[in-house]
């Protein structure tokens, strides 16, 4: 064993002994003596880039090579290496490997391509290859754990997943977005029995969208040990079948899983508890369970005067489940809920009985600088920003989110459509469908399960065939909620729109196709599950088809889409239609409408990948949130345009805007709701100025100036302290600005950055949908006067220290610190 190797494996034992004592802090502060423990498995993985040649051997454990521990590990290179036969050659040669933590997704570490044939349509994948990669590690288990029941939950990797163990084959999960669990209870090695490893073999070279997907282990990874009696995965399902103001009925049901060779007599205490932790309700049910076997017990509890759930005040209650035998609690489980009334109907969508309709955005799940693999933090920075436009819904479009994600819409309140990744009642297609139910049934957020997004087949009546079967194998799962599917086309026909409880219109506004088919069939449910996407890249004035650069201020009407907003005016005249998911929050890689090559990402976005809002964010904003708001653009920086007439937009919510240019008044215009307006004038470089009024009072304005050159980099932190974790984040805003502080919208400096301390820079981005930069970097060009760079904790405390530099700027640098 060489120095590394061993320094290594030191390393890693430690940090997994500081694991198992963090997890046993944490048992025994909640007093649940070692029963149920959820451990973080995502640090310390070893990643392999390519294809690996395994053969199946054909006697269960035998696998050996890198599926196992008893590989020889050699730094040496000229050795021939033999990962999977056991009989030969059983030789680790860690440089061909390299330490990861999960998240991860090797695809965006990787070169962009001009290659239409990657992806599932051209330019689908964002020109990133993406192939197969292997990930491994070793572990050890405690001595202590044996007779535990111990599994492995995969929040998600992108795709087609295979796992070994020990050297024993576990299975293939073939979804990217479902998670996939395997028990490792009897392959594990326990105590002085032996390390334990652990290999994944990931081939995302199908795809399963038409957007950037990514590769690898990117949603969180955890070990689960329970007792052999212990409530089954997913295995709680909490609903409030009556709620009144002074009393909700809370139906609990728990499925208890009994896997010790004897019969066990059992006693379930669920409590009901508020968000101080305060006990409500308790509930006991005592029962016996037969051997190997598992039962489902409903309780019925109440919470007097409930706190209802909306996104406005986001109330959350939890149900505390404890199993117990002979007085010993043997499990213990957290179910988060909330007490709300959803109902859409032919008239719109009732959240607690008053019409409220749904301001929502569509999203991928990819960001900035990290693709696919989001920490916690980023996902909860998105759905904030999101907030921050007034927004009040999130469609995971088109596939089940990860869990954290969920929580999040739960804890921040936004009413969620949950979907399904095909329409397909084959087994494999059904799984996944249940799996996104039973894990995701209980959270208040979710309103409404999609079934599928635009499917070819819609209107067929082998369609109809198909989707009937997801519906009721839906409603049979959770009653609760209604199902709907996206569709695009042929709504009135194969008797499609009659199997959901809710027709689904993407782009019903088109020809107003989503009124004049409730004309036709007043009886329907209709809800707009997409719309709107408006093309356009932030900061850009003028369409550019070199570039790939769309224009915010196109005076045209897009063929595809309104104005950004406009649509919003279908809603607030028909209610029936529920409110709106528009396509989309965020850009993201692929899909570069109405480019490909030479663009890698898309266009939808009302912010861009990296958050930064486009001008049509405000359109939403002012539609959705009742500050007042008036909004300019473009922006004032034209050299040598000076005397050319020029257009100024404007989005607002104010009844009457007056635009000023160096002082001298352009016109006032009258504002028609959710509609552009617009000045034609001469530039002049200065400063332009529009100010918003309502009943003749000045009550907001926006200031667009002409600025000078960039003088000096300025760094924005969205956060001053860090958790040490190893995975907290700073989002840290980079700006170039000129001598008086003003951001210089068409400044494009490279921005080289360095960093001190316990801190690693894990991403950068520009949301330029051109750039082939590579996000994993420590430099970045701003594009149109901003960039972005994160800064992920270690697990030490301490100074991190991010600077940054440009050629003929003033450096910054901005300190945060991780404790
Ligand atoms: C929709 C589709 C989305 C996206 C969008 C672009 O039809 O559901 O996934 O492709 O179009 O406009």
């Amino acid at each position: 064993m060489n120095q590394k190797y061993r320094l290594k494996t030191w390393v890693l034992t430690f940090s997994l002994l500081l694991i198992l004592i963090d997890g046993k802090t944490q048992d025994k502060q909640q007093g649940t003596q070692l029963n149920r423990a959820k451990e973080n498995f995502d640090f310390n993985w070893q990643f392999h880039k390519g294809n690996i040649a395994m053969k199946r051997i054909l006697k269960v454990g035998g696998q050996g090579g890198i599926t196992d521990v008893n590989v020889e590990i050699l730094a040496d290179k000229d050795t021939i290496i033999d990962y999977t036969n056991d009989n030969s050659y059983k030789v680790f040669y860690p440089a061909d490997w390299k330490e990861v933590n999960i998240p991860h997704d090797w695809v965006v570490e990787g070169t962009f391509v001009h290659d239409n044939n990657l992806g599932n349509q051209p330019a689908a994948n964002g020109y990133l290859p993406t192939g197969m990669g292997f990930y491994r590690k070793e572990f050890e288990i405690a001595e202590t754990d044996k007779g535990r029941k111990i599994s492995i939950e995969f929040d998600g990797i992108f795709r087609n997943s295979t796992v070994w163990v020990n050297g024993h084959y576990l299975g293939n999960h073939k979804s990217g977005y479902t998670p996939s669990n395997y028990d490792l209870t009897d392959v594990l090695r326990y105590g002085n029995e032996g390390k334990n490893a652990i290999l994944v073999k990931v081939d995302a070279s199908e795809y399963e969208g038409w957007w950037y997907e990514g590769g690898g282990i990117y949603r969180h990874v955890w070990l689960v040990k329970t007792d052999r009696l212990h409530v089954a995965r997913f295995g709680t399902f909490v609903t409030t079948p009556t709620i009144s103001d002074a009393e909700a009925i809370v139906s609990i049901k728990t499925t208890l899983k009994n896997e010790y060779k004897t019969s066990k007599n059992i006693t379930l205490v669920s409590k009901i508890t508020d968000k101080k932790g305060i006990v409500l309700d308790t509930k006991t049910t005592s029962q016996s369970i037969e051997p190997f076997d598992e039962t489902e017990i409903t309780q019925t509890g109440s919470i007097q005067k409930p706190m209802l759930w909306l996104p406005e005040t986001p109330n959350l209650y939890k149900v505390l489940t404890e199993v117990s035998e002979n007085g010993n609690i043997i499990d213990t489980y957290e179910t988060t809920f909330g007490v709300r009334k959803v109902e859409v109907n032919k008239n719109g969508v009732f959240l607690n009985g008053k019409l409220y309709p749904i301001e929502g955005t569509c999203n991928h799940q990819d960001f900035a600088g990290i693709g696919v693999a989001l920490p916690d933090k980023i996902n909860w920075y998105k759905l904030k920003l999101l907030k921050e436009m007034g927004s009040n819904g999130y469609r995971c479009s088109h596939h089940p989110p990860t869990p954290e994600l969920l929580d999040m819409c739960d804890s921040m309140g936004f009413m969620v459509v949950d979907e399904n990744r095909f329409l397909s009642s084959s087994d494999e297609g059904l799984k996944d469908l249940k799996t996104m139910l039973y894990r995701d049934r209980n959270h208040p957020s979710i309103f409404m399960w999609c079934l599928e997004n635009e499917e070819w087949i819609q209107g067929t009546v082998m369609g109809s065939r198909i989707l009937e079967t997801l519906a009721q194998t839906t409603r049979k799962i959770d009653p609760t909620r209604p199902v709907t599917a996206a569709m695009n086309h042929a709504r009135n026909d194969g008797g499609y729109a009659e199997v959901m409880d809710v027709v689904g219109y993407n782009y019903g506004d088109k020809q107003l196709a989503y009124v004049k088919d409730k004309e036709k069939y007043p009886a329907r449910v209709i809800f707009c599950t997409e719309g709107t996407s408006f093309v356009s890249t932030r900061g850009e004035y003028e369409t550019n088809w070199g570039k790939g650069y769309t224009s915010n201020s196109i005076i045209v009407k897009p063929d595809w889409g309104p104005y950004p907003g406009e649509d919003w005016a279908d809603i607030v005249k028909y209610p029936y239609l529920g409110g709106l998911y528009v396509w989309t929050g965020f850009d993201y890689r692929g899909e570069p409408t109405p480019f490909w090559w030479p663009c890698v990402s898309s266009h939808f976005g009302f912010m861009d990948i990296c958050g930064f809002p486009k001008d049509g964010y405000f359109a939403y904003k002012a539609a959705w949130k009742n500050e007042p708001l008036v909004h300019i653009f473009p922006h004032w920086n034209w050299p040598g345009k000076e005397g050319d007439s020029i257009k100024v937009h404007c989005y607002t919510n104010c009844e009457e805007v007056e635009l000023f240019l160096n002082g001298k008044s352009v016109g006032k215009q009258k504002a028609i709701p959710y509609k552009k307006l617009i000045w034609g004038l001469v530039y002049k470089p200065g400063k332009l100025e529009a100010k918003g009024y309502k009943g003749g009072k000045l009550i907001t304005k926006d200031v667009v100036e002409t600025t000078s050159a960039p003088s000096q980099v300025a760094l924005n932190s969205d956060v001053s302290t860090l958790k040490a974790n190893g995975c907290d984040v700073a989002v840290i805003r980079v700006a170039i600005k000129d001598d008086k502080g003003r951001v210089v919208p068409i400044a494009n400096n490279l921005v080289k950055f360095s960093i001190e301390g316990p801190g690693r820079i894990i991403g950068t981005g520009n949301g330029n949908p051109t750039s082939y930069e590579p996000d994993k970097a420590s430099q970045r060009m701003a594009f149109n006067g901003y960039c972005l760079v994160l800064v992920q904790s270690e697990k030490q405390a301490g100074e991190i220290r991010l600077k940054a530099s440009s050629d003929n700027l003033k450096g910054t640098e901005v300190v945060i610190s991780a404790k």
